[in-house]
């Protein structure tokens, strides 16, 4: 897609080539500084040189020979950069028409078409509670997924969920011991957790005094699980039933929605074949035990097992058979996988062993490590210290709090209705709070900045989008329309921000798409927001006695409702039309 800015570029190019001073390969564009009065520059250090001339004079030359046109306003020498400003009055010509037409899609894009990326996100473990951990991975997978549908790209979501392994072998072990939770729904599940926990903290007290019981137990558990033992696969899926009605619940709440869920469990049957390929292609070894180790396959790699010795698989095993599958059924330019920083080395052991097991998808899989929370007081939130915060209370209490900001906004709004914007006010600032900055970095969770009207916030957003709503809403009761206006009116310093951020929103969703980072769409968020705020301030829609520029402002509110609700969206925060 070729949109506004796109084409400004090129016009600029094209520009500096027709001189026939500089080459079109040698000519590279660069943002100015914000107190340059320009929108692109072409810095002629190189192309002066070559050409043994001074920056500068070369500057100077150039400028004299480029004449406004089009999307190109100005052309100045300063110093060594050639500065172009774009034309305002074509700008906002040509911004509103974009937007006009293509609608909810404005800002999407089709250079990933006929690429398949698969995203590995969410991945929350049966019979536990998903915890904020599992969150972070669902909401920023989710994201990854929009932008990357928004840039053309074929998306395939998968689940992997946590539902096989040694760690289910402990769950089975303590039911078995403790009994099994009679309970139904969040309560059952929580008992299952309660005992998992106590059985763990057992094993571990007891292994420390040289005693393998338990652990034995957990481990036969798993390995009768994966053979197939009726009483293990019963409760296992049991527990899967439960979890997975529960998870669905916040799923709908968060507005995400994952293709598929293979599990762990579905890549069972394919494990003899992972070991025997591993074990031909000579990157494993079976040792004295009958274990089979992965070793020195590259340097400062810590070695690791595809099969214990008393032959259970290990979450790895499951996942290079995940690939495989990936490849075979998706045939995907990329693997994506969204989990916590703390599985780093995980994949840095299984992208070198498809390396070395001779898989080119290798080099294009990628592990977005996801930072940690922590809570107002800058703790680690961990089941252990008895802090951690799972994802329904977190909801409920993002929703009651946001109920405060809601009551505080909106004097005159029904019962109904505040109930159903304080769920996507509540939910909008825990996923914001996610995405706004890179997703490696740590987060905290500090209610006041989440949902501040004042700050870098989703509510702060929301409700400049809904201010904009408003205005559309009392036009419409007023009669006026948004056509019949002249956009060659705004000319307003804030309204020409306004539409310069409007302008930079396909860029946006491009650069989001490349470095695998929603923040780049949050920003843009924040800053379209700040505009829209400043041009309420400044430039009143409905008063007035020029109906043509009323109509254009009128345009202009409606332009930049539309942008905020798609960037919104592709952060997967809701827009509601009043707040
Ligand atoms: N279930 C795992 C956990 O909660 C995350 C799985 C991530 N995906 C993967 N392919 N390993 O830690």
């Amino acid at each position: 897609m070729e949109y506004t800015l796109d084409r400004f570029a090129q016009q600029v190019r094209d520009a500096i080539a027709a001189t026939g001073q500089v080459p079109a390969a040698s000519i590279e564009l660069a943002t100015p500084k914000p107190s340059i009065p320009a929108d692109l520059a072409f810095p002629a250090f190189r192309a002066a040189k070559e050409l043994g001339m001074p920056p500068p004079q070369l500057a100077q030359h150039l400028a004299s020979q480029i004449a406004p046109a089009g999307l190109i306003g100005s052309v100045a020498a300063a110093g060594p950069f050639l500065n172009f400003a774009i034309d305002p009055v074509a700008l906002t010509a040509a911004v509103l028409d974009e937007i006009d037409t293509r609608g909810a899609l404005y800002g999407a894009d089709d250079h990933g078409t006929g690429k398949t990326i698969v995203v590995d996100y969410s991945a929350p473990n049966i019979a536990k509670r998903m915890h904020v951990g599992h969150i972070r991975s669902t909401i920023i997978g989710q994201s990854i997924v929009n932008i990357m549908r928004a840039n053309g790209y074929t998306v395939v979501g998968d689940n992997h969920l946590g539902d096989w392994g040694k760690q289910f072998g402990s769950i089975i072990a303590a039911v078995m011991r403790y009994g099994e939770p009679q309970a139904q729904d969040e309560t059952a599940l929580e008992q299952f957790e309660a005992i998992y926990t106590r059985y763990s903290a057992e094993m571990k007290a007891a292994l420390e005094q040289g005693d393998t019981a338990l652990d034995d137990e957990a481990r036969a558990w798993s390995l009768r699980l994966e053979q197939g033992d009726p009483a293990a696969r019963a409760l296992w899926q049991r527990t899967i039933d439960l979890t997975m009605g529960i998870n669905q619940k916040l799923y709908d709440r968060l507005g995400v929605q994952i293709d598929h869920a293979y599990g762990e469990s579905f890549y069972e049957p394919m494990l003899d074949g992972v070991i025997a390929e591993a074990l031909d292609t000579g990157v494993a070894y079976r040792d004295e035990n009958g274990a089979v180790v992965v070793a020195e396959i590259e340097e400062k790699l810590p070695t690791f097992l595809l099969q214990r010795s008393d032959g259970g698989t290990l979450y790895h095993t499951r996942d290079v058979a995940t690939i495989k599958f990936r490849v075979s059924e998706f045939n995907p330019d990329r693997i994506i996988y969204v989990v916590g920083a703390p599985q780093e080395l995980h994949f840095r052991q299984l992208f070198a062993l498809m390396r070395a097991m001779g898989y080119a998808v290798a080099d294009r899989c990628v592990h977005i490590a996801t930072g940690t929370v922590f809570d107002q007081h800058g703790q680690a939130l961990s089941t252990r210290r008895g802090n951690m915060i799972y994802l329904e209370a977190l909801l409920d209490e993002a929703t009651s709090r946001a109920r405060a900001v809601v009551d505080q906004a909106s004097k005159d709004l029904t019962e109904a209705e505040k109930i159903a914007i304080a769920e996507q006010v509540g939910i909008g600032a825990v996923v914001y709070n996610d995405l706004y900055q890179d997703v490696r970095r740590n987060i905290t969770l500090d209610w006041d900045r989440m949902l501040s009207l004042e700050g870098n916030s989703a509510p702060y957003i929301q409700y400049m989008h809904a201010r904009c709503r408003s205005i559309l809403r009392r036009a419409a009761t007023e009669g006026l329309r948004a056509d019949g206006g002249d956009s060659a009116l705004l000319t307003h310093p804030s309204e020409l921000a306004l539409i310069k951020t409007l302008a930079k929103l396909p860029a946006a969703v491009r650069e989001a798409a490349e470095r695998y980072a929603p923040a780049v769409i949050a920003e843009w968020c924040y800053d379209t927001a700040r505009a829209v705020s400043a041009f309420y301030r400044d430039c009143p829609v409905l008063k007035g006695d020029n109906l043509t520029l009323n109509r254009a402002r009128l345009r202009l509110t409606a332009a930049a409702a539309t942008a905020l609700t798609s960037g919104l969206a592709l952060l997967g925060i809701r827009a509601p039309a009043q707040m």
